[in-house]
């Protein structure tokens, strides 16, 4: 997977501007407020379709401009293709070559890749939210079918909580069933994908930091998980607690129970990352689980994903920044911003810098 170019039309900052790019190391430069977290962020809307920084339309119009433009070229299992946005405040319209696409849901996974922000330190400090939106957006990149589950999930617990606020339970079971549906599709889907990003961190952990500690991740679902466990035994898990707690959820309105509650935890040597790491582990771990994640995200796509990291320095030292710029050797291509360009100078590969 190549992003070959980037055209950029009253976008953030950017009045008209146009970038080629490498197909390896892409360096984007320059001192603060020169454009270089919106550049990424443009190539990340283009990738799943909304802002990594608002969810605002308007603010990533130019200032006293009616409309943006985005278009990139790229190459896709040996096809070159374009992908063009164009936005008002009103309206988006989103053109695959000549087609026009009208959901979101089918640019998912048309450029997977995976994006490291600063805000990510959220991942370990922020609320269980954060920790399924990372799960949620790499999952949907390569599973449509994740996405279908994600939005039933939501609608149908959106019309238990009503019919619960209403006192009127008479109807509940329709909803509960397909909640449980999902609930049971989601759960297996994000236990499967936390599996195998474990499998990845244990290696990448070591080799990222020299510490021989034993990165772990665990899963948190209400639903009791194992290995063997079939989809129906979590449905009718989830089935039962809608079942058991409706009383007590009349009184409150919501519903307790079910995926919309799930987390994970990351651990070192068996302690949670958020309460023993030192900042520095930290940084580390979210580095892991990013590198991970690209490599789910190659495995289950068979293209290699992008990787984009916003403000390179991520906090590391200079031992650690080392080891992860050694780890780019074997990523497909990269897109990274920095305000010292010179953290890169020992990359050895391929590389194209622009100056902002
Ligand atoms: N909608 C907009 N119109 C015009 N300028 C904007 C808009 N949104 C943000 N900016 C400005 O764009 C500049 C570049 O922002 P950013 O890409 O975050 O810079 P960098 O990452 O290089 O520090 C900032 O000065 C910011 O105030
Ligand atoms: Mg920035």
């Amino acid at each position: 997977m190549i992003v070959q170019n980037l055209y950029l039309e009253h976008f953030r900052c950017y009045e008209k501007a146009y970038f080629e790019f490498s197909p390896h190391l892409n360096l984007i430069c320059g001192p603060n407020a020169r454009g270089k977290t919106s550049l990424l962020e443009a190539l990340h809307l283009l990738m799943i379709g909304r802002s990594f920084r608002t969810t605002q339309n308007r603010d990533l119009i130019k200032h006293q401009a009616s409309y943006y433009q985005l278009q990139i070229n790229f190459i896709k299992h040996g096809v070159e293709q374009t992908l063009r946005f164009v936005s008002s405040t009103e309206e988006k319209k989103i053109f695959l070559n000549t087609t026009a696409l009208h959901s979101l849901s089918s640019l998912l996974g048309l450029i997977p890749g995976v994006l490291q922000t600063p805000d990510d330190i959220s991942l370990i400090k922020g609320s269980p939210q954060k920790r399924r939106q990372f799960l949620d957006i790499q999952i949907a990149q390569t599973d449509p079918l994740y996405v279908h589950h994600l939005m039933r999930y939501k609608k149908a617990m959106q019309q238990r909580n009503q019919l619960l606020r209403l006192k009127k339970l008479a109807a509940i079971e329709v909803w509960e069933e397909e909640m449980g549906q999902s609930a049971a599709y989601l759960t297996l889907k994000r236990y499967h994908t936390i599996q195998n990003l474990q499998y990845h961190c244990k290696s990448l952990y070591p080799s990222l930091t020299a510490e021989a500690a034993h990165f772990t991740l665990k899963y948190r679902t209400q639903a009791f998980i194992t290995d063997s466990i079939k989809h129906h035994e979590i449905k009718s898990f989830f089935l039962k607690q809608y079942q058991k707690f409706r009383e007590r959820e009349k009184v409150l309105g919501y519903t307790l129970y079910g995926a919309h509650k799930d987390d994970f935890q990351l651990m070192i040597n068996d302690q949670d990352v958020r309460f023993f790491a030192s900042e520095g582990q930290q940084r580390s771990c979210i580095t892991t689980l990013h590198l991970a994640e690209w490599l789910n995200l190659k495995q289950t796509g068979k293209e290699l994903p992008l990787f984009l990291i916003d403000d390179a320095s991520l906090g590391l030292d200079k031992e650690r920044s080392k080891r992860l710029i050694l780890q780019f050797s074997q990523l497909g291509q990269i897109f990274l911003t920095t305000t010292d360009q010179t953290l890169f100078s020992h990359y050895l590969g391929n590389k194209k810098a622009f100056a902002l």
